[in-house]
């Protein structure tokens, strides 16, 4: 099976202003990102705040240009290319904002919101576009009366499924969810999620799930990626990383979790300290300065992502 999206070496640099506006460095939100995206699959996208989470899925969306490095979508090249020019393809891959109040706009009606996008992308008369809005609207659970209410008329919730249904009127195939639960009561989670299973299998889609919550992440995803500084540092399947991190930082996020009953997986490390300032990185493995492990060499080389156990990680002595 070939993959839906395939990501290669993307970099995304933001500029840090000084006085007068003057460029003082940068910040490498994304540092040399590859991963594949295979049809059908979840693939959960894990890390620290600030860690270049919705920076990768803003770039792979084109919301940002990537410095570098290649977007293949169902093997055509995104990256670099006029939105105009791929907007037929890009309609297939679809971001669902962090903060689902951002993605409407409160002087509209629910309806308006709906109806918006297939205005811009779509030939669909008035009453094809009116069914359409109608039927996603049902799929995500809510009742048609809600077309005529304010944003601020609802429920955060609620704003998360109108949020998918303005995204799924589009039909996309690829979903990139950036924490599509923070915020959420316990119980509202729980449906949302199960909500994602539901639209997964009735619209046949492919899922990126960005979030701050592994224990989600455990439950939702088959793959994950673990980032650390706009690097990918560990990558594969999700009993893999759960049950045998290969790398430092993934095991101190494990160690991380709060349980209620059941042993932790990993007791050995804690996250120490501040991740260091992403405008000013040091040499070799940007992890060393909070690593229990750290030896001479991961201050002269960066780790690359390579075969370890059962998964990919980038570290001079994972395990
Ligand atoms: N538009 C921007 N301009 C300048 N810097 C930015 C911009 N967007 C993000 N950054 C910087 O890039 C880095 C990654 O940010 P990003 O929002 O991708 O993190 P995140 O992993 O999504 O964090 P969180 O979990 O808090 O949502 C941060 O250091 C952030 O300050
Ligand atoms: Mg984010």
């Amino acid at each position: 099976m070939d993959p839906i999206l395939s990501v290669h070496g993307l970099r995304r640099y933001f500029p840090i202003r000084g006085p007068f506006n003057r460029r003082r460095g940068w910040i490498k939100a994304l540092d040399d990102v590859s991963f594949d995206l295979m049809p059908g699959e979840i693939l959960g996208l894990v890390g620290e705040s600030g860690c270049g989470k919705s920076t990768l899925g803003k770039t792979l969306m084109g919301i940002h240009q990537p410095d570098a490095g290649s977007i293949r979508f169902e093997g055509a090249e995104i990256a670099g290319v006029a939105p105009r020019k791929n907007r037929k393809l890009r309609r297939h891959l679809q971001y669902a904002y962090q903060d689902p109040g951002t993605s409407l706009d409160p002087r509209w009606k629910i309806g308006s919101s709906l109806h918006e996008p297939l205005i811009i992308h779509t030939d669909l008369d008035q009453a094809a576009r009116d069914k359409r809005v109608r039927d996603i609207l049902a799929a995500v659970g809510l009742p048609a009366t809600h077309l005529d209410l304010y944003p601020h008329e609802i429920s955060g919730g609620q704003q998360r499924r109108v949020g998918l249904a303005r995204i799924l009127t589009l039909q996309p195939k690829v979903v990139i969810l950036d924490e599509p639960t923070s915020g959420l009561d316990v119980s509202v989670q729980a449906t949302v999620l199960n909500l994602f299973g539901e639209l997964q299998r009735l619209f046949n889609l492919t899922y990126i799930f960005i979030s701050h919550d592994l224990a989600v992440v455990r439950m939702m995803c088959r793959r994950v990626a673990v980032m650390y500084l706009g690097r990918i540092v560990e990558l594969g399947p999700v009993e893999a990383i759960f049950d045998r991190p290969q790398h430092p930082y993934t095991r101190s996020l494990l160690a991380a979790i709060p349980r209620i009953g059941g042993a932790r997986v990993t007791q050995d490390f804690w996250l120490e300290g501040e991740p260091p300032d992403p405008g000013n990185l040091l040499s070799g493995c940007r992890f060393r300065t909070r690593c229990p492990k750290a030896q001479a060499i991961c201050a002269e080389e960066e780790p690359a992502l390579s075969a370890a156990g059962g998964q990919q990680a980038a570290c001079h002595f994972p395990g």
